[in-house]
């Protein structure tokens, strides 16, 4: 089975208690929420269950955030969310992440963290406005071995060992745990695109991050500094172990030409359709494969001003000493003009 807007018309929505819509007035639904300043956020979907899945797309990016909240208690967690950035420009504006945050102050959500799957190159992550503008100050959440991107990308950008340290409130470790409300989620390590990577398992659902895609898609690429083709196989095996009604959700969606947007798929049908990972499919072929799709990609568009940003949590570069903010492009220069 895979989710899609278009499937969940189709879907008859009393034979899956745990997906089905909720009816209308109903605490949260799928309608618009508009912000004082006129932006709208709508939840493409409503999935129930012990916890309650609000999906939100954000189409400049392709990026699938969440809004994940234990029903009763209200208490819940965010989900990769996104800053809007224009690189021509240099504007930073919050478009997405106003009107998520309206969204979560209408429905009275009590949002306790905010989970990132990892350092983000295509995007910018709106942590620390949530951080913010949520009551509470939600802790921002992301793997221990950000440690390790870091450490590769700070000389790149010229930080310093100071500006790195204490950005993040909760690095995480493979198989920890924590609850929001009556809700437990596991950190799951999944390397492979990025050596942070993590999965965060809440039921039988997954949030997958850029580890696994749609099955039509596949999977991330594994070519980033730490990432490598291998350990993507594994993370992808770990995940294709789960139970086949477990539901993987990703952080992407680059849908081909003939089918819209999705974001959620079973492991039973990406066991048996997944293109680079489905059953059958070796180490080395998938290798293979992945390393020979990962030479022919480009830079991702947002990937400095992404990671410049990411790997500080969300934090806008400091300052220059005249006050203003300016990301830092490195340039690569052949040995011609040096
Ligand atoms: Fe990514």
């Amino acid at each position: 089975m895979i989710f899609s807007l278009a499937t969940f018309r189709r879907f008859n929505p009393f034979s899956r208690p745990s997906l089905r819509l909720l009816p209308a007035p109903a605490i949260a639904g799928t309608r618009a929420y508009t912000h004082s300043h006129g932006v709208a956020a709508k939840p493409l979907q409503h999935h129930e269950g012990p916890a309650h899945v609000y999906p939100f797309f954000e189409p400049v990016t392709e990026t699938l955030q969440y809004v994940v909240v234990d029903p009763i208690s209200k208490e819940g967690v965010v989900i990769d969310p996104v800053l809007d950035y224009n690189p021509a420009s240099g504007e930073v504006t919050t478009q997405t992440a106003d009107g998520i945050l309206a969204f979560i102050k209408e429905n009275g959500f009590k949002i306790r963290r905010i989970l990132e799957t990892h350092a983000h190159a295509d995007h910018l992550t709106a942590s620390q406005f949530y951080k913010k503008y949520l009551p509470g100050e939600p802790l921002v959440c992301i793997g221990e071995r950000i440690k390790q991107v870091q450490k590769h990308f700070a000389p790149i950008y010229g930080f310093s060992d100071a500006d790195m340290a204490n950005n993040f409130d909760v690095l995480f470790k493979d198989g920890e745990k924590f609850k929001f409300g009556d809700v437990t989620c596991e950190v799951m390590h999944l390397p492979g695109h990025t050596p942070d990577h993590l999965g965060y398992l809440i039921g039988k659902r997954i949030f997958t991050g850029d580890s696994v895609f749609m099955p039509d898609v596949g999977s991330a690429r594994a070519d980033f500094p730490g990432g490598n083709a291998k350990d993507l196989y594994a993370s992808i095996s770990r995940l294709l172990s789960l139970p086949d009604d477990f539901e993987l959700f990703v952080g992407h969606d680059y849908p081909p030409p003939h089918r819209g947007h999705q974001y959620a798929a079973t492991v039973a049908s990406h066991r048996k359709e997944n293109k680079h990972g489905r059953e059958g499919i070796s180490e080395e072929e998938f290798i293979k494969l992945r390393e020979a799709r990962d030479r022919t990609l480009a830079a991702p568009r947002l990937l400095h001003p992404s990671l410049q940003v990411n790997i500080r949590a969300g934090k806008l570069p400091p300052a220059d000493a005249d006050g203003r903010v300016r990301m830092k492009i490195p340039v690569r220069v052949p040995a011609s003009m040096e």
